[in-house]
């Protein structure tokens, strides 16, 4: 074990794209876990499209961070020593411990589940973590797929939209997907089996909408916002659902961002636009791992992920979720 707690500190209240230096690395001595507590040693770091938000210095959902703080961020980990009879040493566990080597934790503060040895880490943190949790829930709880619906997905090719997207092929929809990269475009029908995708960068929306989807659009599972999501809702049908997962192209936006522009069509074709937070659904975590683990025996479900090796990259691996880099789950390997 290493004497050293490697650490990234949120330096800077990010103007517009997030950078390097809106963080200090930092080192402090390993912290040494008191009664009743353990120390985790951290071996895969998440990168989610939320740490942007937690940057700045506004209360949502969670509290922000205050400058000189670890910087927030979920992951895997080890228990390597143990003052507490539950949590022996050796087992593996998930929870948000930051952009640091080593946490210690009372199982409440900061809060982690065990996970079993069968299951991959990548695994925890992608398709069975809170990626995997949104999707499902998401789509299934606020949407209720039926078999032959057109469901329309953007962020196709990241962690949450590419799980949404074969749980809509599962209930037997018809998927669309939207994504940055022809690459992406063609890993989302040729190996996840969605029915078409669309590069938004360089196809038009609308045009490729309007050809794929001609009845309208049942589902929408909106990851981005922005102008997709009013393109979408031009084009929803009768009783459709949207689902509001996610608004990554407004993150990196300073001032005020513009309301989206279709929301009426909701009046018209009587649909309905809902918003979540898939925190909320934390007891029911286990019944979706148990249908996620199921799909995934049965070659259903895949998971990709794409890992960026060593602590020091952290917060370039922030900047490239934005930028796209990512198919599937991005994370650190620590
Ligand atoms: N509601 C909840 O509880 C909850 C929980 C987790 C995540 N989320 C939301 O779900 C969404 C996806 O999160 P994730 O963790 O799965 O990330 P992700 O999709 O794996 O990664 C982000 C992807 O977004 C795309 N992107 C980046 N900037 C964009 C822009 N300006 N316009 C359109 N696409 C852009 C990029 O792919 P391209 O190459 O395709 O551009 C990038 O790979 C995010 O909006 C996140 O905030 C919500």
């Amino acid at each position: 074990m290493t004497t050293q707690n490697r650490q990234f500190l949120l330096a800077a209240r990010p103007q517009g794209m997030v950078k390097e230096s809106d963080f200090t690395y930092h080192e402090a001595p390993v912290p040494t876990p008191g009664p009743g507590q353990v120390l985790i040693r951290t071996t895969y770091i998440s990168l989610d499209p939320s740490m942007r938000g937690q940057m700045e210095n506004r209360a949502d959902y969670v509290a922000p961070l205050a400058l000189g703080d670890v910087m927030r961020a979920g992951g895997t980990g080890e228990i390597v020593t143990s003052n507490h009879p539950d949590h022996p040493v050796g087992t593996l566990v998930q929870g948000t411990f930051g952009m640091q080597d080593y946490v210690v934790s009372d199982g409440h503060n900061p809060p982690f589940r065990a996970f079993d040895a069968k299951i991959h880490p990548q695994q925890a943190l992608g398709v069975l973590g809170g990626t995997g949790m949104t999707a499902y829930f998401g789509l299934l709880d606020l949407a209720e797929p039926q078999p032959g619906q057109v469901v329309v997905i953007s962020g196709a090719a990241g962690a949450t939209g590419s799980v949404a997207g074969q749980i809509a092929k599962l209930k037997g929809c018809t998927v669309f997907g939207l994504a940055g990269s022809d690459d992406k475009c063609r890993w989302l029908t040729g190996e996840l089996g969605f029915d078409g995708a669309i590069n938004y960068k360089t196809q038009d929306v609308g045009n490729e909408l309007d050809r794929l989807c001609p009845d309208g659009i049942n589902i929408y599972f909106d990851n981005v916002g922005g102008e997709i999501l009013d393109l979408c809702l031009a084009r929803i049908a009768d009783n459709a659902r949207v689902v509001i997962c996610g608004g990554i192209s407004r993150y990196n936006q300073s001032g005020e961002i513009p309301g989206p522009k279709n929301y009426f069509n909701l009046v018209f074709r009587r649909a309905r636009m809902e918003g979540f937070i898939v925190l909320d659904y934390a007891p029911r975590f286990p019944e979706a791992i148990q249908d996620m683990l199921g799909w995934i025996e049965q070659g259903k479900l895949k998971q990709s992920t794409t890992v960026i090796e060593g602590f020091e990259n952290l917060p370039k691996a922030l900047i490239q979720l934005f930028e796209g880099a990512n198919t599937g789950k991005l994370m650190v390997k620590v």
